[in-house]
């Protein structure tokens, strides 16, 4: 086969990784799940599975149940009260509705980021040690365990050159790009597997956007994240694979460029050109 040495098209590139993720094992295996808001029923027999270390999107109009399958991964639903879930959600090979689940293991293991930044109106440093002072069974962390963790997780979501010599600083006076990445970063010491993110661009200008989907793109291989948007673009750039969700069911899943480019459904293909939604 003949070798190019030019440099691979984004098409190209995908087709590599998809190539590559088809041995990848699941971090989430969802089936036949149903969810109840009182007696409104906001999913109905989701069957959804997540290849391990890659960015999947979901994406379908208003109210179809994007936000509520998401916090269905870390049982955050839950916290609504009223909600009855039925069907399996194995995450890492675990049920996480099983007896012996601890839920603060759970969102350890599986973190979550918001529409809107909401990092704590306390300093940048101890945004980032609250969470891991919050689940740390044992006692204190040292400082410089602390420094550490803070410098790594920091420069894990490329914040830590502009914060590093204001580290005082309140974190709710960033910008919201930044208090985004913090938000990212305060979950990154917890150890997390997947990483569920609810629209964490939508409040951001378009240089945010584009550097928290840089961001999100450097996070491959080492998390698993599941991403809700409602920007076409954002899915086709910034997601590997793709779910388009329509009244509380998958429609279809497939991988991004696919699912763009040839979609199977008649519905998927009308959300992704615009004609409704
Ligand atoms: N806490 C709740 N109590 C009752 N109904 C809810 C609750 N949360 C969501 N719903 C309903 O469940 C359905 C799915 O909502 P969900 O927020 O998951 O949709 P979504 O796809 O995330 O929408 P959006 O794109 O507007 O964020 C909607 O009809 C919504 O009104
Ligand atoms: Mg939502």
């Amino acid at each position: 086969m003949l070798q190019s040495n030019l440099p691979m098209t984004e098409g190209q590139k995908r087709l590599s990784m998809v190539a590559k993720t088809g041995s990848r094992s699941y971090s989430i295996t969802a089936k036949d799940v149903d969810l109840w808001y009182g007696d409104f029923q906001a999913l109905k027999k989701v069957t959804f599975n997540a290849k391990q270390g890659i960015i999947t999107g979901l994406i379908g109009p208003s109210g179809c149940g994007k936000t509520t399958l998401l916090r269905s991964f870390n049982r955050i639903n839950e916290r609504y009260g009223n909600v009855t879930t039925e069907g399996e959600i194995r995450i890492l090979d675990k049920n996480i509705y099983d007896d012996d689940v601890s839920l603060s293991e759970l969102r350890k293991t599986v973190g979550m980021v918001f529409q809107r930044p909401n990092p704590l109106p306390i300093s940048i440093y101890e945004n980032i040690v609250f969470g891991a002072r919050v689940h740390s069974g044992r006692g204190e962390l040292k400082r410089s365990e602390r420094d550490e963790m803070v410098e790594s997780a920091l420069r894990e979501v490329q914040l830590w050159d502009a914060v590093k010599d204001n580290l005082k600083r309140r974190a709710t006076s960033l910008t919201l790009e930044q208090q985004q990445k913090l938000c990212i970063a305060r979950l990154l010491p917890l150890k997390p597997r997947v990483i569920l993110m609810d629209e964490p661009c939508s409040a951001l200008d378009a240089e945010g956007i584009e550097r928290v989907e840089e961001l999100i793109s450097s996070f491959r291989d080492r998390y698993t994240v599941i991403i809700v948007t409602h920007n076409m673009a954002q899915a086709r750039r910034a997601t590997d694979e793709c779910v388009y969700m329509l009244l509380g069911e998958i429609m279809e899943h497939a991988d991004t460029a696919e699912l763009f480019l040839n979609p199977k459904r008649k519905e998927t293909e009308m959300y992704i050109e615009g004609r409704y939604g």
